[in-house]
């Protein structure tokens, strides 16, 4: 994670589903919003690639048409036309690779030699995951995906990264064959967020947090990644996935690592990645029996979402009216080592809750009581920091202090760090920082091979175990509440409660 702020390479992103909706509502916009910020590099252009057959003067005025609905207070026009000028497209069958492999080849030449550009390119693979290999193999069989000393070649995938510990094997097998592991940018969004971003400076940039930042202090962490809406139209994906493949091994997971990673001795990738492989291998195993205790699934029926009367999951588009499909789930993991021995880590992630909210809390010990034996304080305040990641980004440190007055009590209170009232408001996707890493060559915010099947290794035995037994009770929470009662009863036993935010 260099803090370089110098421009990218000059290069060229080719967009692989350039008509599709992340090219429009994500990468288009995170592209303008590195180009107003001299982050882009004068010789740059982008070529889009899809399955329709549209002429690059037709994708252009859908570029500049995404540009003015998804760039706030809308696009500047000489920024507009910057883009116009080097935005190109070809479109045609992705199996076929003689055609529309050869007019990418051809287009590309004609686009460097145009804007003067040396072949650096990079490939954002932005369609469903089935095609990422092959598209990888066509892209090299055609020469253009192999490296020399002077020009580079990236490739960037976008999740799904497979969907259990095997297909994820076989994925990363299949494109070592065409490409180098250096070459490879599995991308997670969540990393591109700034509170994301913010854990490593928080807790290494301070000295006051990392003494305390253990077993010895903190009582145990919960990490919550909570969602208002439903699947939109994402049935289809979704009701083959479900919420423990689509957000645990990867979003979070990288919340689980950067919490708990031990200071990497410099933010050079492969420093920060072998830190949080580490926790990652360090998660104990589930056991069949451990499922049944440690980890909870839930469905939502229909409910009420504000005002709003919602529909159950199971009369969503696109979703099997039986549909076993959990979109709520909630784990209860271990990590074995010197740091962290007895402090679970609560994760849980839902759709339909009650609020938009997504927070790490780190929870401490309570401090010891008798000092306040004689006074009419029944019980000590606990401390916690919660690192607020949306929608309200900031950090929150919660103490007891004493209730003025002249008998001695106590009420809980909070000292808040809010990143809007303090920087200001950052325009933002999330996926710029992303981009230009990949552009200045820095994967530290990209999920290494190991990363990812260590992912997937941890929630496997979970997904066999509800594969083997579907669930009986599902719709199990409303739409609109904090999530199936078992996931408060899987706390409770342990003397604890999750934390849920006002909406
Ligand atoms: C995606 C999931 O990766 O992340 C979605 O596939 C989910 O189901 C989304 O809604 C959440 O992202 P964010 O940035 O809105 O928290």
């Amino acid at each position: 994670m260099s803090e370089s702020t110098k421009t990218a390479d000059p290069c060229v992103m080719v967009i692989f589903g350039a008509t599709g909706d992340l090219t429009k509502r994500k990468l288009l916009p995170a592209l303008y919003n590195l180009a107003k910020d001299d982050f882009l590099p004068h010789k740059f252009a982008i070529v889009g690639v899809g399955r329709q057959e549209l002429s690059s003067e037709e994708f252009k005025a859908q570029v500049v048409s995404h540009l003015k609905e998804f760039i706030p207070n809308g696009p500047d026009e000489k920024l507009l036309r910057w883009f116009e000028e080097r935005t190109y497209y070809t479109g045609g069958d992705f199996d076929d690779d003689k055609k529309l492999f050869g007019d990418i080849r051809a287009l590309l030449g004609d686009v460097t030699a145009a804007h003067q550009i040396p072949d650096n390119y990079f490939f954002y693979l932005a369609t469903p995951p089935n095609l990422f290999a092959n598209v990888t193999q066509k892209i090299v069989k055609n020469g253009l995906g192999k490296e020399d000393g002077e020009h580079w070649r990236r490739f960037i995938y976008e999740k799904p990264f497979g969907r259990d510990l095997a297909s994820a094997q076989k994925l990363n097998a299949d494109l070592l064959k065409s490409i180098k592991e250096r070459q490879i940018y599995r991308i997670d969004h969540y990393l591109g967020k700034e509170t994301v971003q913010n854990i490593l400076v928080f807790r290494f940039g301070n000295s006051i947090f990392e003494p305390i930042w253990n077993r010895n202090f903190i009582d145990h962490v919960q990490i919550t990644v909570a969602e208002k809406l439903g699947v939109e139209q994402r049935g289809g994906y979704y009701d083959s996935a479900g919420a423990l493949r689509d957000m645990i091994p990867n979003h979070i997971l990288q919340l689980v690592t950067l919490t708990a990673m031990e200071p990497p001795v410099s933010f050079e990738a492969n420093s920060v990645r072998d830190e949080q492989a580490k926790i990652l291998q360090a998660i104990q195993p589930f056991s069949p029996e451990d499922v049944l205790k440690k980890a909870v699934r839930g469905q939502y029926g229909e409910g009420k979402i504000g005002d709003e009367q919602v529909a159950g999951y199971r009369s969503e588009d696109k979703i099997a009216p039986k549909s076993n499909t959990e979109t709520y789930a909630a784990l209860k993991l271990s990590i074995d080592n010197w740091r962290w021995a007895d402090v679970p880590f609560y994760v849980r992630t839902g759709k339909r809750m009650a609020t938009k909210h997504s927070s790490i809390v780190i929870q401490f010990k309570r401090a010891p009581f008798m000092l306040f034996r004689d006074t009419s304080i029944e019980k000590l305040t606990t401390n916690r920091i919660v690192i607020h990641i949306q929608p309200d980004e900031g950090i929150t440190l919660h103490f007891g202090a004493k209730i003025p007055g002249p008998i001695v009590n106590m009420g809980a209170v909070d000292m808040d760090f809010d990143y809007l009232d303090h920087f200001g408001e950052q325009v933002s996707t999330g996926y710029e920082r992303l981009l230009y890493d990949c552009m200045i060559g820095d994967a530290t915010l990209f999920q290494r091979a190991d990363m990812v099947e260590a992912g997937w290794r941890i929630v496997d035995p979970v997904l066999d175990v509800w594969r083997a037994l579907p669930a009986r009770d599902f719709p199990n929470y409303a739409s609109g509440t904090w999530g199936p009662r078992e996931a408060d009863a899987m706390l409770e036993n342990d003397g604890r409660a999750w934390k849920n935010m006002a909406d």
